[in-house]
């Protein structure tokens, strides 16, 4: 199932290609995933069952989470699915919204029963799930926590009329943003442990104050049988500029990259100054969505040109010096 060259390293290797930064969580990912699966080939030579841990990802919005799960998905070749913790608490019919996210993982799988028990599945917006807080919900945060409990666990679930599939070795993989979360770490910060002037020490002790602790999720309103099935917690911090600048132009299918296939379709050359690429990354900044709103920013910026260039076959170059100007065009066989 997992090959003998996948190593947690050449793990964060891959995803490197398509996530920029966030290499801490990258890294307990990639280890988490080999973990699983290496339990799960181990399995099948010697008895008894090992514990399986699911992993909680805390992190604001568009800063990575989904792509690094389907990424990771991609590279193990299993199905993968995403769902919303949120919708489930909208509906009377939780179990029934839970089988058919399985469903979807079952049909990602080509309807191979087998293949779909080593899927992943990524539900998002876990945080949404408090046990109080008296918003008006059709199905309680908590009684949506113990549903999914139950197949995080592992039990079997009918899909259709008699099929059952066995979660056991899926991978749960849940999300959130934990707004308010810091401030109840804060709080609970540094207890239980000695500072020294000793560096090295300094840096583990800051490593595990900043561990998420599972009494920091009871209090944020994750029920403690729940976070017990999310033993491991990867973090991953906003985007600055610096990232998202990045996340425009380096990774193999870069937002920049594609719009430069799409103009060398046409013959034509596109350029970008390094300032343009900063000024998106400022108004991304100002939007609050992460990276998610950089190709928004990007096609506004694109669909004039684009309109104008299938028309004009003499132009052989584009250039985009500012946000704020308009981009100049080369024709064929002149400067200018
Ligand atoms: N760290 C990152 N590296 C590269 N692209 C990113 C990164 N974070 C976000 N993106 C881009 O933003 C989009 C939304 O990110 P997503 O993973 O869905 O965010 P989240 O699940 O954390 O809300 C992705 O499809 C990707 O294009
Ligand atoms: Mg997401």
């Amino acid at each position: 199932m997992l090959p003998r060259e996948m190593t947690p390293r050449t793990i964060v290797g891959h995803l490197d290609q398509f996530v920029i930064g966030q290499d801490e969580a990258k890294r307990t990912l990639a280890v988490a995933v080999y973990a699983h699966y290496r339990k799960i080939t181990a399995l099948k030579s010697a008895s008894g069952s090992i514990a399986k841990s699911n992993v909680l990802l805390i992190g604001p919005s568009g800063t990575g989470k989904t792509l690094t799960c389907e990424t990771l998905a991609g590279l193990l070749s299993v199905p993968f699915v995403t769902a919303d913790a949120t919708s489930l608490a909208q509906t009377k019919y939780v179990n029934e919204e839970i089988e058919a996210i399985l469903q979807r993982l079952l049909d990602k799988a080509g309807g191979d029963m087998q293949k779909a028990a080593l899927g992943i599945v990524f539900i998002d917006e876990i945080d949404k799930l408090k046990a109080q807080g008296g918003e008006s919900r059709v199905t309680s945060g908590e009684s949506v926590q113990h549903a999914l409990l139950k197949i995080m666990e592992g039990a079997p679930v009918k899909l259709g009329s008699e099929k059952y599939l066995d979660t056991t070795n899926i991978l749960f993989i849940c999300g959130g943003a934990f707004v308010g979360l810091e401030k109840i770490m804060s709080r609970t910060h540094g207890f239980g442990f000695i500072a020294t002037s000793d560096g090295d020490n300094k840096r583990i002790l800051e490593r595990l104050n900043n561990r998420v602790k599972p009494t920091d999720l009871f209090e944020f309103g994750l029920i403690p049988e729940f976070t017990g099935r999310l033993p491991i917690v990867a973090r991953f911090g906003e985007l600055g500029k610096e990232l998202l600048v990045r996340i425009m132009s380096e990774p193999k299918n870069s937002i920049v990259r594609q719009f430069q296939e799409v103009f060398r379709a046409e013959g034509v050359e596109l350029t970008l100054a390094p300032r343009v690429f900063e000024q998106i990354a400022e108004l991304a900044i100002e939007y609050k969505t992460g990276a998610r709103s950089l190709r928004g920013i990007f096609e506004e910026l694109m669909t004039p040109i684009l309109y104008l260039v299938p028309d004009t076959p003499e132009i052989s170059r584009v250039e985009i010096r500012s946000l704020f100007e308009d981009p100049r065009f080369f024709r064929r066989g002149s400067s200018a």
